[in-house]
């Protein structure tokens, strides 16, 4: 490599782990600016070395960037064991990649420092605002019921997404991001920064400076973790009007830290309000305008009655020191705690004789009719019948009907891909219906909306209830009362259960294989059993195998 002894002997040596490829456009931006972190690293005395590492670009990989959200977190925790060096800048943000990084950080223990790709800028069609997600759901389900032609299409495609960056609405990524600065491991302000900003610049060159003051100070993830920090980041999750996909990644990440992070802890912060205007739970706004007004800090300042503001974070100091003076600078896009976007919270955990581990519904981001619902199901056993049957002009169903799909959670997908927002089918999407009662074991994008109830554990694949469910069982969903239940007996569901085949499974080697028989269920994190803190004696060093 040609480098001298002057050039890193008695220096901290900072891995820069980059999730940059080709095939990655939310990280496009990656090959600037790890020069940018490995400048601030220089300033401050330190050595950078980058690592490559899975890059998870949530467009292109299949079935789910979920299926290798753990091989990521995996990768970082042997990179970080097996090379020589005292710290880590973590570079991500496209979905997967945040708490990829973060759970392979956390159980390696090495002083660590988030740097976010930031989302990216608005999109724009003949001066209509797009958002990232939220409308191209909307624009395809015109594609399917013949309002718009292909050339339309691929019109909303070009102004969709109009540079690098994560996704701009509050979908995964910048939920993730968001948490992840709430629970103290990245910059007071970074998440918010859009990634072409200028200031982006100057975040990235910051956190390569403070990690070598890290480094120095042997400030450690488990010295900035506490129990307090992933409560601050579920109620920060619910002031934005967060992702789905939050539950399952915290849940990981507060276990990898050894904290009994659970459902439960949701559904004690549902009664934190949706505070940030941003689609698709807020009606309006995008992650530029919540940074213009003033972005994560500034609302954090706003919900501060319900933050532990004693928390840790990366600077050394408290959550309550680095979000000091932080102002609002714009009510409609950060609202204040009496004019929230939503009074209830983001996210309501269901359960009942359907899900009796639990489900998740966004009750913020879906028609209020259907908060109280009993319907009839219409059962679909698997992605490809959804989407063979789901346009039949002859497919019995109104917008009553309650839609099933099942075997599609972490085993039997596998990876539980984002397959939730069962598509309206289209004799009802031409008779004008926008949403109804959708009940799977998948997840769905956090750029999705309606009324789809996900992560329904334990999944069909395994036996769970929703793999008993018939058409025509009735289904009622009570969001108030957080239950859902099948109106069938006991006895029957008993009948249905020793009848019941288990299916074939889909793998018979390699990662499938072995992430068939060690993944969780959704309730758990979906981590592998293997890698939960706790789990055998401590990994040896290197040096002694
Ligand atoms: Fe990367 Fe949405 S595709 S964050």
């Amino acid at each position: 490599m040609g480098y001298g002894q002057e050039d890193w002997s008695g220096k901290p040596v900072i891995a820069i782990l980059n999730t940059w490829s080709d095939i990655n456009p939310c990280h496009a931006h990656f090959k600037h600016r790890v020069e940018d972190i490995k400048r601030g690293v220089f300033q401050a005395g330190g050595f950078p070395i980058e690592l490559p590492a899975l890059s998870l670009s949530e467009n292109f990989v299949k079935p789910s960037t979920m299926l290798y959200r753990n091989m990521l977190a995996m990768e970082v925790e042997e990179l970080l064991r097996s090379h020589p060096v005292d710290g880590a800048v973590l570079m991500g943000g496209c979905d997967k990649t945040t708490p990829g990084l973060l759970m392979g950080a956390i159980s390696m223990d090495l002083p660590a420092i988030y740097v976010p790709a930031g989302p990216m800028l608005s999109g724009n069609l003949r001066g209509e605002v797009l958002g990232s997600g939220a409308d191209t759901w909307k624009y395809w389900d015109k594609r399917r019921a013949g309002e718009i032609d292909q050339k339309e299409w691929q019109a909303v495609e070009a102004g969709i997404a109009r540079s690098y960056g994560h996704c701009m609405t509050m979908g995964t990524a910048s939920t993730m991001t968001a948490t992840t600065e709430a629970l103290g491991l990245s910059l007071p302000g970074a998440s918010s920064i859009p990634a072409p900003d200028s200031n982006h610049i100057r975040m990235s060159a910051a956190s390569g400076r403070r990690i070598v003051e890290m480094v120095n100070e042997d400030l450690k993830p488990s010295d900035v973790l506490s129990r307090a920090s992933f409560e601050n980041a579920i109620k920060v999750a619910m002031a934005v009007g967060c992702s789905t996909n939050a539950i399952i990644h915290l849940i990981a990440e507060g276990r990898r830290a050894g904290f009994d992070i659970s459902l439960t802890d949701f559904e004690a912060a549902s009664h934190v309000p949706v505070l940030a205007n941003i689609r698709p739970s807020g009606d309006k706004y995008l992650m530029q305008d919540f940074f213009y007004a003033g972005g994560l800090p500034a609302l954090m300042m706003r919900m501060k009655v319900h933050l532990d503001l004693t928390a840790k974070s990366v600077t050394g100091g408290t959550i309550g020191n680095d979000i000091s003076g932080a102002e609002v600078w714009n009510d409609d896009v950060i609202r204040p705690l009496d004019n929230p976007v939503y009074a209830k919270g983001a996210l309501a955990v269901l359960t009942g004789n359907l899900a009796p581990d639990g489900c998740v519904i966004k009750p913020s981001a879906c028609a209020e009719k259907f908060l109280k619902h009993r319907g009839p199901a219409l059962v679909f056993d698997s992605y490809a019948q959804m989407k063979a049957e789901i346009d039949d002009p002859d497919l019995e169903v109104t917008e009553n009907t309650v839609l099933i799909m099942r075997g599609a959670g972490p085993v039997g997908g596998p990876g539980m891909p984002e397959w939730g927002m069962l598509p309206i089918p289209q004799k009802l999407l031409k008779a004008g219906v926008r949403d109804m009662i959708r009940i799977s074991d998948a997840r769905m994008s956090g750029t999705s909306y309606g009324a789809c109830i996900l992560h329904v554990a334990p999944e069909a694949f395994l036996g769970g209830p929703l793999a008993l469910v018939r058409t025509g069982d009735m289904i009622d969903i009570d969001v108030e009362h957080r239950s859902i239940n099948m109106d069938v007996s006991e006895d029957e569901l008993a009948d249905r259960k020793a009848a019941w085949v288990q299916p074939e499974a889909k793998f018979e080697r390699g990662y499938g294989w072995m992430f068939a028989r060690h993944i969780t269920q959704a309730n758990d994190g979906c981590d592998f059993d293997y890698l939960e803190t706790g789990f055998g004696a401590p990994s040896p060093e290197p040096e002694i195998l």
